[in-house]
């Protein structure tokens, strides 16, 4: 079977445990990914998680990341990344700049207030901002899940136009009615609301099922849940 990924690019707004729990959802799913770490990424990488991202080491601090919890623990997970296809930010002949690439749609988490900027007025200063540029002219599939507080109206227009253009808009914004106790239920929250607009299965976090209170009995977490985002209780 031909390998058709979701590419998720990662850009330099604060959420990097957002961009690992999408990442891990998706290969739990049996997905492929095709994964873009701008260079501003690279900082908010380090600042959150104490470790590089390095294009030349790349298998190896994906694996360090994605292992990560979002309480810091360092191997809360145990993902194998051999599915993760990852692409330098500057790569612009790499496959997700054209079109003709076969990809299933791409996932921006989390979205800075400047890559929204340049995909809406179409820059394409690196491939993140290329790829995402593609998907929405090959009316594929776009989420960007924006990460600033408060929005300008700058800001805001811009998502105006990413929304017309047919993307997701999706605020990196955690609810509290999933029963979260932990900050990983929150991250996990924010991940499978990105899952959802892409049409993708998980168990990230449980589902308003149209009673009050139902969220008050703590996070499937608590209860041993071993969902994509998973591995049972967490500290
Ligand atoms: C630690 C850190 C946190 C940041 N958090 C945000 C943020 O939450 N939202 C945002 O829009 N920009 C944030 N920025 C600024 C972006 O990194 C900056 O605008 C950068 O140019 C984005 O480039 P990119 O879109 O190519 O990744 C942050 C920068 C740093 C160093």
């Amino acid at each position: 079977m031909a390998r058709v990924p979701w590419v998720v690019g990662v850009s330099g707004a604060s959420g990097t445990p957002y961009a690992a729990a999408v990442v891990r959802a998706l290969l739990e799913a049996g997905e492929d990914v095709d994964l873009v770490v701008s260079r501003a990424s690279r900082l908010t990488i380090l600042d959150e998680t104490g470790h590089p991202f390095r294009d030349a080491h790349a298998q190896d601090d994906l694996r360090r990341w994605l292992d990560r919890g979002a309480d810091g623990s360092p191997d809360a997970f145990a993902t194998d990344p051999a599915r993760v296809r990852h692409w330098a930010p500057g790569d612009l002949a790499a496959g997700p700049s054209s079109g003709s690439y076969p990809v299933r749609g791409m996932l921006v988490v989390p979205a800075s207030t400047a890559c929204v900027a340049g995909v809406a007025l179409g820059l394409s200063k690196d491939l993140l901002q290329r790829a995402a540029s593609v998907t929405l002219k090959e009316h594929r599939p776009l989420v960007v899940a924006v990460r600033e507080t408060p929005l300008n109206g700058q800001t805001l227009r811009h998502l105006v136009t990413l929304d017309e253009a047919g993307a997701v808009v999706l605020p990196a914004s955690p609810a509290f009615y999933a029963g979260a106790r932990h900050i990983q239920d929150l991250v996990d929250f924010v991940a499978g609301r990105v899952l959802d607009a892409a049409g993708v299965e998980h168990k990230l976090y449980r589902r308003w099922e149209g009673h009050l209170g139902s969220g008050t009995g703590g996070s499937d977490r608590d209860a041993g849940g071993t969902g994509p985002g998973g591995t049972g209780p967490m500290p």
